[in-house]
């Protein structure tokens, strides 16, 4: 089975999506990293008997070395496939080489739309709300080393229109994003998502 990594910042009711539909099934999440000591998501692997690190930055020299403390963490662990769910940094070049086409990330926009430096979080769907988009939804992405930039593999457009306020879109790309990440990571797990260049394709069950 293969073994996933999960780097979170907060919340993680993305993380723990991917505990639910995953975990013990198509995959095997060794490990949950957060750069955060209080981000609820370390409680939500606890709960399922998760091993958890907690990597500070503010323990680190620098970001290569905070960069550098991570892959260590995701070796140790035998770590295959690391998930981004929330993860509130960029990763430096090492850690990208240490995992090529085999890092991903839930964007809550449809990229390459209100996407890059400075989208996230509600500032997406502040701008996505004040343009008057009327469809949005969650991108998976392999992670490379432009923000935002990498293959996509997976995204899913929902109406908008109906939201009347940046919340309210914010909360119906959640729902979606619950969705599509423990999609993603199941198919990859089931080695069906393949990646030529920027062209990623997925085999139908
Ligand atoms: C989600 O909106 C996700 O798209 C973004 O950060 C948020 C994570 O939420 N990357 P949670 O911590 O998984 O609840």
């Amino acid at each position: 089975m293969m073994k996933i990594g999960v780097l979170i910042s907060g919340g993680g009711t993305n993380l723990q999506a991917v505990i639910d539909a995953v975990h013990g099934k198509s995959g095997d999440i060794a490990v949950v990293i957060s750069n955060k000591a209080d981000a609820y998501g370390l409680e939500r692997a606890q709960k399922a008997d998760i091993p958890t690190s907690v990597i500070l930055e503010s323990d680190c020299a620098d970001v290569d070395d905070f960069n550098k403390k991570m892959i260590g963490v995701l070796k140790d662990y035998g770590v295959e496939l690391v998930v981004l769910a929330g993860f509130m940094r960029i990763l430096t070049p090492a850690f990208i080489a240490a995992y090529p086409n085999r890092i991903v990330n839930i964007h809550p926009a449809l990229i390459p739309s209100f996407c890059g430096e400075g989208f996230y979080g509600m500032r997406v769907h502040r701008a996505i709300f004040e343009y008057g988009a009327k469809v949005s939804g969650p991108t998976v992405h392999f992670v490379n080393e432009e923000a935002d930039g990498g293959p996509i593999i997976a995204q899913k457009a929902v109406a908008i229109d109906d939201c009347d306020s940046p919340e309210a879109i914010a909360e119906t790309v959640l729902r979606e994003e619950h969705k599509l990440l423990p999609w993603v990571v199941e198919q990859i797990c089931l080695g069906r998502v393949h990646v030529d260049g920027r062209l990623v394709t997925i085999d139908k069950a």
